[in-house]
C-alpha cells in the first residue's frame, strides 16, 4: 500500500527529444537528474506534471515542428495550470525570449550549456517563481561564453530507458564547434570546442559497461578534432580515445559521429584499420561537389582534397563504408555547381548520404552575406534527383554484398513492416554489420545483444536480408 501510494505520489515527466544524437544523450542526462527529484518519465502528454521538448535548430523545420507542440500544450496547460512547460536546447539558446513572447505558457527556457541547472529551475518554477531562462551569454565577438562549467559538473548518471538498446550507449567526447560553417547555427548555440579529458571518457565508459552496455558511440560534433592532454602528460587523439575504449573489457563495439573531412588523419583511420572493435563506418560530410559553394560554406577545403581524404581512407582500410551529408540549394547554387555534388556522390559511392534543402538560420555568416536565392521548388527537384542517385548506388552497392557473410549485433525486432515471403515462425530481428549496414533476418528473440553470423540473401538500398549461419543457441 504505502508502496503503491510512493508510485502514485511519483511526478510525470513528457520528454520528447528531436534532432542529432547529442540532445538524444543530453535528454538522458535531464531525465536522470529529474529522477532523482522524483520525476518518472511518461509516454502520455496528457498525464504529465511537467512536458519538455529538447529542440534542434539546424533547419527552420524543426523548430516549426516544436511551435505546434507548443500550440497544442497550451490546451493542455489551460486546464491543468500547474503544468510545467520547458523547452530545452538549441533552440532555447537561440531564440530566447522569443519562445516566450510566441508561446506565453512556457516556463522554462534552458540552453544546452545550461541543463544542469533543470532541476534548481524546475523548482522554481513548481512553486510559483514564475518564469525561468538559463543560456549561455554571448561575448563581444558573438561567440559564445565557455559552457565548461556545466560540462564538466554534468552527472554520469543516465537515464538507461532512452538509449537505442539497453546495450548501446553514447559518450561525449566533445562539446561545441570551432569550424563556423557558413550556413550552421551550432558554433553560435553550442558554443566553442571543448574537448573531454580522456580520463572522464573511459570512466563513462566502464560505468556504462557495469550497466551492461556492449557498443559505445562516440559523439562530437567535430569528433575527429578531439585533442586533450591526459592525467598522464600525453595528448590523447581521437585515435587514443577509440583503442583506450574498445580494448575496455566488455565492449566490442565502438562508433564515432561526426568527423570533418579535413580532420581525417592517418592516426586515425589505421586505429579503424587495427583495431576490430571499432566500426568500419564513417560518417565524413561533404555537403558539396563544388569548389565556389565550398568556399561559400567557409568548408575550408577543395572538392579535390574531398577526394582525396577519400581515396587515402580507403586504401588505409579495406572494406570501409563511407556516408556523407549534402545541402542543396545553398546560397548562390546554380545547376552547374549541383550537377559538380551530383558527379561527387556518382564517384564516391557512398554508403548512403543524408540530404538537406538549405535552410536559412537567422545569426549566420551565410543568412547576412547571402541571398537565399534557390527557390524553393529546385531545392526540392535537387533534393530528390540527389536522393534517386544515392539510392541506385546503395542498391547497387549492396547487391555486391548477396553471399557474404557478416557478423551482426542484434538490436532487437525489426521495426520495418517489409516481411519477405516464405518466412515463418520465428521472430524478425534486426542487427547492425561492423560497416553499420541494417541486416534483418529472423531469430530468436533472446539473441538480442548479441553478435550472430548472417549470410545475406537479399537487399534493397537502406536494408541486407540475410539468414543466420549456423542455428544458434540463446543464452
Ligand atoms: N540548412 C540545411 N541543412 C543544414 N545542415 C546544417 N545546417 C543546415 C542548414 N542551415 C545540415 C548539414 C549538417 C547536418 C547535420 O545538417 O548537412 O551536416
Ligand atoms: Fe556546423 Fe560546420 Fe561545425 Fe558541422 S563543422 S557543426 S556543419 S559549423
Amino acid at each position: 500500500m504505502a508502496e503503491e501510494l510512493a508510485a502514485e505520489a511519483r511526478k510525470k515527466l513528457y520528454l520528447e527529444t528531436v534532432g542529432c544524437q547529442m540532445n538524444m544523450l543530453d535528454s538522458e542526462i535531464v531525465a536522470a537528474k529529474l529522477r532523482s527529484e522524483g520525476y518518472e518519465l511518461t509516454d502520455d502528454v496528457e498525464a504529465a506534471d511537467a512536458v519538455f521538448y529538447n529542440t534542434c535548430s539546424v533547419r527552420q523545420h524543426a523548430e516549426d515542428k516544436i511551435y505546434s507542440a507548443l500550440g497544442r500544450v497550451r490546451k493542455l496547460k489551460s486546464r491543468n495550470p500547474d503544468l510545467a512547460v520547458g523547452v530545452l536546447g538549441c533552440m532555447a539558446q537561440k531564440d530566447q525570449a522569443e519562445i516566450l513572447k510566441r508561446a506565453p505558457h512556457v516556463d522554462l527556457v534552458v540552453g544546452p550549456g545550461q541543463l544542469d541547472r533543470v532541476p534548481e529551475l524546475l523548482a522554481a518554477v513548481k512553486s510559483g517563481g514564475g518564469k525561468a531562462m538559463a543560456v549561455s551569454k554571448a561575448r563581444r565577438d558573438g561567440t559564445l561564453e565557455s559552457i565548461a562549467q556545466s560540462f564538466t559538473v554534468y552527472d554520469p548518471d543516465r537515464e538507461p530507458s532512452l538509449r537505442p538498446t539497453p546495450f548501446q550507449a553514447y559518450i561525449r567526447v566533445m562539446m561545441g564547434c570551432d569550424k563556423f560553417c557558413t550556413y550552421c547555427v551550432v558554433p553560435s548555440v553550442r558554443g566553442p570546442e571543448q574537448s573531454r579529458s580522456p580520463e572522464a571518457i573511459l570512466t563513462e565508459a566502464q560505468m556504462l559497461v557495469d550497466q551492461g552496455v556492449r557498443e559505445i558511440t562516440l559523439l562530437g560534433q567535430t569528433v575527429n578534432s578531439y585533442e586533450k592532454k591526459g592525467q598522464d602528460g600525453r595528448t590523447w587523439r581521437l585515435s587514443d580515445v577509440l583503442n583506450a575504449v574498445q580494448g575496455t573489457p566488455g565492449i566490442d563495439r565502438v562508433r564515432f559521429v561526426t568527423n570533418f573531412p579535413n580532420d581525417m588523419t592517418d592516426d586515425l583511420l589505421q586505429a579503424v584499420r587495427d583495431f576490430p572493435g571499432i566500426s568500419r563506418s564513417i560518417h565524413v560530410p561533404a555537403q558539396s561537389g563544388c569548389d565556389v559553394i565550398l568556399k561559400r560554406m567557409k568548408r575550408m577545403y577543395s572538392v579535390a582534397q574531398y577526394d582525396e581524404m577519400l581515396a587515402r581512407t580507403r586504401e588505409t582500410i579495406p572494406g570501409v563504408a563511407i556516408s556523407s551529408d549534402f545541402i542543396v540549394g545553398f546560397c548562390g547554387e546554380d545547376e552547374a555547381s549541383f550537377e559538380r555534388t551530383m558527379r561527387l556522390v556518382e564517384r564516391a559511392r557512398f554508403k548512403n548520404s543524408f540530404i538537406f534543402k538549405y535552410s536559412t538560420r537567422q545569426g549566420t555568416k551565410a543568412d547576412s552575406l547571402y541571398p537565399d536565392d534557390v527557390p524553393e521548388d529546385e531545392k526540392k527537384r535537387r533534393n530528390n534527383a540527389l536522393l534517386a542517385l544515392q539510392t541506385r548506388i546503395s542498391l547497387e552497392d549492396n547487391e555486391q554484398l548477396v553471399g557474404r557473410r557478416f557478423d551482426v549485433l542484434v538490436e532487437g525486432p525489426s521495426r520495418s513492416t517489409t516481411r519477405r515471403e516464405g518466412w515463418g515462425g520465428q521472430e524478425q530481428l534486426m542487427g547492425r554489420t561492423l560497416c553499420d549496414r541494417i541486416m534483418v533476418f529472423e531469430g530468436d528473440e533472446r539473441w538480442v545483444g548479441r553478435f550472430v553470423p548472417v549470410r545475406v540473401e537479399a537487399v534493397s538500398a537502406v536494408t541486407l536480408f540475410g539468414r543466420v549461419e549456423n542455428p544458434v543457441e540463446p543464452a
